[in-house]
């Protein structure tokens, strides 16, 4: 099981080696009205702030709950208007009906959803949405590069491993299936952005060195690699993006402009 503190441990790394996420998922969370001024934003396992920068851009505020303290430093530094607490998704305290937005970028699967998604159902507001994404390394509909058949051969020892506990990272259906079978979320719309990056030795060496199921052995064979080939490689990656619901409870209090007058 990989070690979630793992991103801590490598927080410099991790700060300039991860690609940020595509702008047309940006554009897609604003044209649906879900982040715009004003939005109020919980972003569960922030890291650095890759995704909460351009959330507080957009003039969001943002309250990010992120349990590594090396990596919440770093995001307090370069975000200093972000709400942090170092903690975990499972464990903070969450004001009740709150925000308009949770979001969880490259992190729900880290979560223990069972516990997670009732308290995030808890502290958004009755009409709330809970965004959902991930930048996956390798788009499986773009063509295998020589780089991809190399990243293959020096991961196929893993094959004889158990299989992982969580669905695999590219399969949005189990992923929609998890995240709504509680029944606290109903999904509103499901997208997969694919897009491409040239990175050198030195950046995939970096970038390599911030995955968490990566051993230092293997992540110096990954730059070596690219080395071989010249130096440079043009990557293509793959971002899913699951947008949900809060599903309505008897309970909601209804908007103030619905109220019926006395
Ligand atoms: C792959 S990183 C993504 C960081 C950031 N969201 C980004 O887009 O770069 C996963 C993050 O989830 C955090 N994390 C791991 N377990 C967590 C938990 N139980 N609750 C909240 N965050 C968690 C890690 O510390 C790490 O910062």
């Amino acid at each position: 099981m990989p070690d979630p503190l793992h991103f801590d441990t490598h927080a410099e790394i991790y700060d300039r080696a991860r690609p940020p996420y595509p702008t047309a998922l940006w554009q897609r969370l604003h044209d649906d009205g879900l982040l715009r001024h004003g939005t109020r934003v919980i972003e569960l396992g922030a890291g650095t702030g890759l995704a909460t920068g351009p959330m507080l851009q957009a003039g969001a505020s943002v309250t990010a709950i992120e349990p590594g303290p090396a990596l919440a430093a770093r995001l307090r530094h370069r975000w200093p208007d972000t709400t942090i607490y170092i903690d975990n998704a499972e464990t903070v305290p969450l004001p009740t009906a709150t925000f308009d937005l949770a979001v969880a970028a490259t992190a729900a699967h880290w979560f223990e959803l069972g516990i997670v998604l009732p308290r995030l159902h808890r502290t958004l507001v009755p009409n709330g949405h809970f965004a959902v994404w991930r930048n996956v390394f390798g788009d499986p509909a773009a063509p295998v590069t020589k780089f991809r058949q190399q990243v293959a051969e020096i991961t196929a020892h893993r094959s004889d491993q158990a299989p992982p506990r969580r669905p695999a990272e590219l399969d949005t259906d189990t992923w929609v299936e998890r995240l709504t079978s509680s029944g606290h979320f109903i999904t509103t719309h499901v997208e997969q952005f694919s897009w491409t990056i040239e990175l050198s030795t030195e950046q995939i060496h970096d970038l390599f060195t911030t995955f968490s199921n990566w051993n230092a052995a293997e992540v110096d064979q990954a730059a070596q690699a690219v080395a071989d080939l010249g130096g440079y490689v043009v990557e293509h990656y793959y971002t899913p993006l699951i947008i949900l619901q809060r599903t309505p409870t008897p309970d909601d209090q209804p908007p103030a402009w619905e109220m019926p007058s006395k």
